[in-house]
C-alpha cells in the first residue's frame, strides 16, 4: 500500500512510538508524508494524480491538512481519522452538544459566543463554583482555567471579553486524569496527573483488567459518534462513574506500552478490507 501521513511538522511522527510504527510499516509498504500550509496548496497537490496514496493518516488539523483529507475522502480514499472527526475534536461546543444529546457522560456545559456579553445574570445565578472555563476552539496553547469564585469569573470575562468559550461544571475525580486511547479495536489506558496541579505529569499505564467496562463503553461510543479510529479521551473517574472531558484525534502515545502493534494492525487491516470490498 501507499500510505501517506498528513502532518504540519515532521517532528509529529518522530516520536519513539511513531518511529517504530514507521519502521514496521515500511517493511511492506511505501510511506510518504505531506505537509501543506494552505487550502490552495492542498488543491494543487491533490489534483496531481500520481500523488494519490491508498490511505492517508491525518495527524494535523491545519486548514491545508484538513483539505487534503477532505479531497482524499471525496475520491473514496480512506483517511484515518476522517477530516470531519478531526475538525469536530477542535470544537468543544460541538462536542459538548453532541455528547450531552447522546447521553455520553460529560459535564454540564454552557456555550458563550462572546464571553463577557453572554454572561447573563440568570446564568450567573445558576452557576456553582468551582467551574472550568475553556477556549471554545482547542488549539495548542489556548486557555483552560479552573475558576473558584464569581469575582474570578467576572475578571476572566473582562480579560477575554470577545472570546468564544465554554463554561463547564467542575467534576471531582479520584485525583487523576484517566486517559483512554482507542486504536481501532485496541484500548489502552493510563492515569496521568492533571495539568491543573502544575506538578510533574506522572503517568502509569493501567493493566487491561483495570480498564472498566464503563470506561471502554464511553470511549467506544465517542469513537462511533465521531467516526474516529485513533483518538484519546480524557476522563475523570467520579463517584458516578467515568465522565469524559476532552477528545484528541491521532494523539502521541507518550509513555505507553503496546500502541505500535495496534496501530500497525489497524493500517494493515485496511488493506484486507479493501481486498474484500
Ligand atoms: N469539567 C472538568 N472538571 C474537572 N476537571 C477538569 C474539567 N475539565 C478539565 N479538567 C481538568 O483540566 C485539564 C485540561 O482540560 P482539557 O479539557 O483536557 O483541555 P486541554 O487538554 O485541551 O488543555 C484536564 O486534564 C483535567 O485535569
Ligand atoms: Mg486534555
Amino acid at each position: 500500500m501507499n500510505i501517506c501521513f498528513i502532518v504540519d511538522e515532521e517532528s509529529r511522527i518522530k516520536t519513539p512510538t511513531m518511529k517504530d510504527v514507521l519502521r514496521q510499516l515500511s517493511a511492506n509498504h511505501q510511506i510518504t508524508t505531506i505537509s501543506v500550509s494552505t487550502v490552495a496548496d492542498a488543491h494543487a497537490i491533490m489534483h496531481t494524480r500520481e500523488a494519490l496514496a491508498d490511505v492517508y493518516l491525518l495527524k494535523s488539523h491545519t486548514p491545508g491538512a484538513l483539505e487534503i483529507a477532505r479531497l482524499a475522502e471525496e475520491k473514496g480514499i480512506r483517511v484515518i481519522n476522517s477530516w470531519k472527526a478531526t475538525q469536530a475534536c477542535q470544537d468543544r461546543a460541538f462536542l459538548s452538544e453532541l455528547f450531552l444529546a447522546e447521553d455520553v457522560p460529560w459535564p454540564r456545559t454552557w456555550v458563550l459566543d462572546r464571553f463577557e456579553q453572554d454572561l447573563s445574570e440568570d446564568m450567573l445565578s445558576a452557576l456553582t463554583f468551582p467551574l472550568m472555563v475553556k477556549a471554545r476552539y482547542a488549539y495548542e496553547g489556548v486557555f483552560v482555567d479552573k475558576v473558584d469564585t464569581l469575582e474570578q469569573l467576572k475578571r476572566l470575562a473582562t480579560y477575554k471579553s470577545l472570546e468564544p468559550v465554554i463554561i463547564q461544571e467542575y467534576r471531582q475525580s479520584d485525583g487523576w486524569d484517566t486517559k483512554v486511547w482507542v486504536i481501532g479495536e485496541t484500548i489502552l489506558a493510563a492515569k496521568r496527573r492533571s495539568p491543573l496541579t502544575h506538578e510533574p505529569q506522572d503517568q502509569f499505564q493501567l493493566s487491561p483488567q483495570d480498564i472498566s467496562a464503563e470506561m471502554r463503553d464511553v470511549a467506544l461510543r465517542i469513537g462511533k459518534l465521531l467516526s474516529a479510529d485513533v483518538f484519546v479521551v480524557d476522563m475523570l473517574i467520579t463517584e458516578q462513574g467515568p465522565v469524559a472531558i476532552d477528545v484528541n484525534p491521532f494523539p502521541g502515545f507518550r509513555g505507553l506500552f503496546g500502541p505500535e502493534k495496534a496501530f500497525v494492525s489497524l493500517i494493515e487491516g485496511l488493506q484486507q478490507e479493501a481486498a474484500i470490498a
